[in-house]
């Protein structure tokens, strides 16, 4: 196969993506870099750690993870600092090198060795069919949709690992504090951080949201300031250009921390015809709802008069009230470019509800379910003839719970085991690969010094299995599966997870038991899942029945994704097939959720896996083990 090669040179500059100036992590000069490659190539990403000594995360190190790709047979390179490799220090470099045996279409990359992704360390990446292309359009662009903090990574996570105290949740008391809504919403890189205000005026309905005297900001940060064209000269807004009656596809990317978004072309429906790269039927939706690490392809037909249309990206969290939109411009080639749009700028809480309705409704298109009809080049789970799913061979319940640790810290946690951090010795992967056993053993197993039974980072110091409390004050009872944050998997097996979010997660509400008659989830959580695809089978509202909601799983075209959506009060069932040895990340892909631990991890086969690259980042701490000679990756 022939080799596409690029070289990131990762070093840190200013930019002023929203038009307020601050340092952000470039590559090779570039913010949001953007790659591409063919299916079946073989990809080689040479990163350079640049980052200067002085950038805050520079002793986190960086990494690369390409976000959808399934990494069969490459599962070293999936990027998570510590489970599949040391990251990447400043000074040094390391060649990401696999074959993309990749569904084609849309992807993102980015850095996963901490929070460098917030900072900018993050771009589209395109996997182009090695043959013609299935769909059929006029042209293609990328919409990479994210949101935009003025304040860097480490600062925002920083408040979050404080001893929580409501009645110091505050930055300025020095209690826990959450980082707030973004500054503002970028569209392709570019946008107004005082659009809300400079809009307000011209529309009602989003006045009350946009308004700087009613925006919730905790005390000590500041507010949002009204853009100035004359201080902020270079920042623009982006316009997305088409000719009249062409037909385009566009790969609509949310790369954001924070923000699930409405994405809304006024005057304008369009079709969903992939979600996170797989084919779905066809969906026509004037709004298309894109949470955190999800991807869709759509179709837009510009068949409108020609002129200028308002292009939104309107943030629906549910409790993010005060969160600015993003705005940019849908401009017919011919139209006067000199002239924002007219029309009433799109309203996606009238046109499309914040429901699971419409993710609900996206299925696989039936050629995939058939291995008669299945399209060439379309990548299956090892072992699958087709697309359609096979029966499970075990469950997994997965409750939300956010725990609060007896050091005062505020944890995300996944069935009551807040897991932070991993073992800083050697990529978790090379120690289950040498001695699976690892994480059969119990809690008080210390045969292996300083690694822990389920390799839950005690060594860290601030992991703990904590019990939470049911709405009345009791003790939750023990999950029925994976009491730790491990689940070992034998190649081969078919997995239901189901993801239950609800009243135990307080969500910086009260805790205490007993205390707090109100404890609802307060936010849906946007999941992703390394290593697979997986079919979405059902969503659902209140507590899963396993009796009455699995008759309602869709177990004959659901959705083949890798990135799912848990409503506020629902839950969601996905279904996998373990097919690829390694450790594979399950996590929320909320930036600030995924750093207070809500994550778990399932360890497929790893005695399967393959000795690690010679050249895999050397780790920066060491540690002792007593299963052989052990040189740490
Ligand atoms: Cu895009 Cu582990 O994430």
């Amino acid at each position: 196969p022939a080799t596409t090669h690029y070289d990131f040179d990762v070093t840190v500059g200013k930019g002023a993506p929203d038009c307020f100036e601050k340092d952000v992590i470039l590559v090779n000069g570039e913010y949001h870099k953007q790659i591409e490659v063919v299916q079946g190539n073989i990809l080689e990403v040479t990163v350079y750690n640049n980052l200067p000594s002085t950038w805050p995360l520079v002793s986190e190190g960086i990494s690369i993870h390409w976000h959808g790709f399934s990494m069969n047979g490459a599962e070293w390179y999936d990027g998570v600092g510590y489970l599949a490799q040391c990251p990447i220090q400043a000074g040094t470099n390391f060649t990401y090198r696999f074959q993309v045996n990749e569904q084609p279409g849309t992807y993102f990359w980015h850095g996963h060795a901490g929070n460098e992704k917030v900072d900018g360390f993050v771009g589209p990446l395109i996997v182009r069919p090695a043959g013609p292309e299935a769909l059929t359009y006029d042209e293609e662009m990328v919409l990479f949709l994210s949101d935009n903090y003025h304040t860097s990574a480490t600062a925002l996570t920083f408040p979050l690992n404080r001893p929580f105290d409501a009645k110091k949740q505050t930055n300025e008391t020095g209690g826990w504090d959450w980082v707030a809504v973004p500054q503002s919403i970028t569209l392709n890189s570019h946008g107004f951080y005082g659009d809300c205000d400079l809009l307000a005026g011209t529309n009602t309905a989003i006045a009350p949201k946009c308004n700087v005297t009613t925006q919730w900001v905790p005390p000590g940060r500041s507010k949002f300031l009204p853009y100035s064209a004359v201080t902020n000269p270079g920042c623009k807004r982006e316009n997305v250009t088409v000719e009249a009656g062409k037909t385009y596809r566009i790969r609509m990317i949310n790369a954001g921390s924070l923000a699930y978004l409405s994405v809304c072309f006024a005057d304008h429906n369009v079709t969903i015809v992939a979600a996170d790269a797989y084919p779905t039927n066809p969906l026509t939706v004037p709004c298309v709802d894109i949470n955190l690490g999800q991807r869709y392809d759509v179709l837009l037909k510009a068949d409108r008069p020609v002129g200028n249309y308002w292009l939104s990206a309107v943030v629906v969290n549910a409790t993010r009230t005060g969160s600015p939109a993003g705005y940019g411009v849908l401009r017919y080639a011919g139209a006067n470019a000199s002239m924002l749009p007219t029309d009433p700028i799109p309203q996606p809480e009238s046109v499309a509800p914040w429901t699971f309705g419409t993710v609900s409704k996206i299925t696989l298109p039936k050629e995939y379910l058939d291995p008669k009809t299945l399209p060439k080049g379309t990548i299956l789970p090892f072992g699958q003839a087709s697309l359609a799913p096979p029966n499970a061979t075990k469950t997994l319940l997965v409750n939300l719970t956010q725990p609060l640790l007896p050091n005062g810290q505020l944890r995300w946690a996944l069935n009551n085991v807040a897991t932070f951090g991993t073992p800083t010795c050697a990529p978790t992967l090379d120690l289950l690969r040498r001695d699976p056993g690892l994480m059969a053993r119990d809690a008080n197993d210390t045969r292996l010094g300083k690694i822990p039974q389920d390799l839950a980072a005690k060594q860290m110091g601030n992991d703990f299995e904590v019990p939470m409390y049911l709405e009345d004050g009791s003790p939750a009872p023990a999950m029925p599966v994976a009491e730790k944050d491990f689940m070992l998997l034998i190649k081969g097996d078919v997995v239901d997870v189901i993801v239950q979010n609800l009243a135990a997660n307080a969500n910086g509400g009260d805790y205490r038991p007993g205390v707090g008659a109100n404890r609802t989830a307060q936010e849906q959580h946007p999941f992703h899942m390394h290593g697979h695809h997986f079919w979405v089978l059902a969503y659902g509202l209140g507590h899963f029945d396993e009796a009455t909601n699995s008759s309602s799983f869709n177990t004959v075209n659901p959705a083949f994704r890798d990135s799912f959506t848990i409503f506020k009060n629902g839950w969601t069932a996905i279904r996998f097939k373990a097919d690829n040895p390694g450790v594979w990340i399950l996590h929320c892909h909320t930036d600030w959720h995924l750093f207070m631990g809500q994550k778990m991890y399932f360890a497929t086969s790893p005695e399967l896996a393959q000795a690690p690259p010679a050249d895999l980042p050397k780790c920066p701490a060491t540690c002792m083990y007593n299963f052989g000679p052990f040189t740490p990756s």
